[in-house]
């Protein structure tokens, strides 16, 4: 990478270099502001999407990033694959290696996605497992650092369940050096091991990782809130139990209300209103959502030029870049 690492994959935002994050980001915005420059980049190569869980946007926007830098994308559903069971990771792997020029996929287990990596000799992304959603955090800091003009050291609050969606939001912030609030009802916080990453990676970026049960305390001054479902994909047998726990972390205008006066709202989507938040936050001006959306199609193209780069598309280095993209 134009970074430091020479990664084959973008599995976890924890396996690259604060320098790198910072460059997947600089080249999205890059994407964003003249997408025809790159609308050849990637022709004749083809992405495999594997989906063993629905999907809105990740399957909208890796499919029109892939093509809109030239190239094809092939929709793998959970019928078709059966991964695992149908035909083994390994198998699969070996497979598609000879047919296509990367490999997205989604998930349960993270373990597969790993698996999937180790196996195949060709690009694989992580488009969503039960533990991470990288692409996911990319597209959240591209949209924060839109807003705000700069990431080090915003307060950005996560309210819900310690998930997939708050383990990535917490590892990109401190590569960024963000000050990321996780505040979740007891029980539903992110794991021990995760939060120590985060605090380590955050003392060499300045970033902190600040785990609460205190929705309240967690929204006071800040300049982000983040909320996600309440039961992942997967989880839909705990809804209802879960329904009451969250209740009181819910981002309501109250809670809202405690945040900066030029704070924003996130949320990955899909969003149950109502639950999670209320309408007039997901629909106040100071919600980005959609924006938010959008912004997968650009980090994600930024992902697939780096690690698909192949014969067809030399990148510009980092310093290069940031002089691009006038920042
Ligand atoms: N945010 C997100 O990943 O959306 P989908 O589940 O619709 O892909
Ligand atoms: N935490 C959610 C994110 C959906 C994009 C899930 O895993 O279902």
């Amino acid at each position: 990478m134009n970074g430091n690492s020479n990664a084959k994959d973008f599995l976890s935002i924890r396996d690259f270099s604060p320098s790198d994050i910072q460059y997947l980001l600089t080249l999205g915005r890059q994407v964003k502001a003249h997408p025809t420059a790159y609308g050849g980049a990637l022709r004749r190569q083809t992405l495999a999407m594997i989906f063993e869980k629905p999907s809105l946007r990740t399957r909208v926007t890796f499919d029109v990033g892939i093509q809109q830098l030239g190239g094809f994308s092939l929709y793998l559903s959970p019928a078709e694959i059966n991964l695992g069971k149908r035909e083994s990771v390994y198998d699969v792997a070996k497979n598609l290696e000879r047919m296509v020029q990367g490999i997205m996929i989604r998930t349960f287990s993270h373990e597969i996605v790993e698996q999937m990596a180790e196996y195949a000799s060709i690009p694989v992304i992580n488009g969503l497992t039960d533990y991470s959603h990288p692409c996911q955090a990319m597209a959240d800091y591209l949209t924060i650092w839109e807003a705000k003009s700069h990431l080090e050291k915003l307060k950005v609050v996560f309210v819900g369940d310690g998930n997939n969606v708050a383990r990535s939001l917490a590892f990109a912030g401190a590569q960024l050096g963000a000050h990321v609030w996780l505040a979740t009802p007891p029980g539903y916080e992110l794991d021990a091991a995760s939060v120590r990453w985060a605090r380590e990676r955050g003392a060499e970026t300045g970033g902190t990782c600040t785990v609460t049960n205190d929705p309240d305390e967690a929204a006071s001054g800040a300049d982000v809130i983040y909320t996600d479902i309440w039961a992942s994909m997967g989880q839909e047998s705990e809804a209802e139990k879960r329904k009451h726990i969250f209740l009181p972390y819910q981002v309501d205008a109250t809670l809202f209300r405690r945040a900066k006066p030029d704070a924003i709202f996130l949320h990955c989507l899909p969003a149950h209103r109502g639950d999670e938040v209320t309408n007039d936050v997901i629909d106040s001006p100071r919600s980005l959502v959609f924006q938010q959306a959008e912004n997968r199609l650009h980090a994600q193209k930024a992902i697939m030029l780096e690690l698909m780069k192949g014969e067809f598309v030399k990148l510009p280095g980092l310093v290069e870049l940031q002089e691009l993209v006038h920042i």
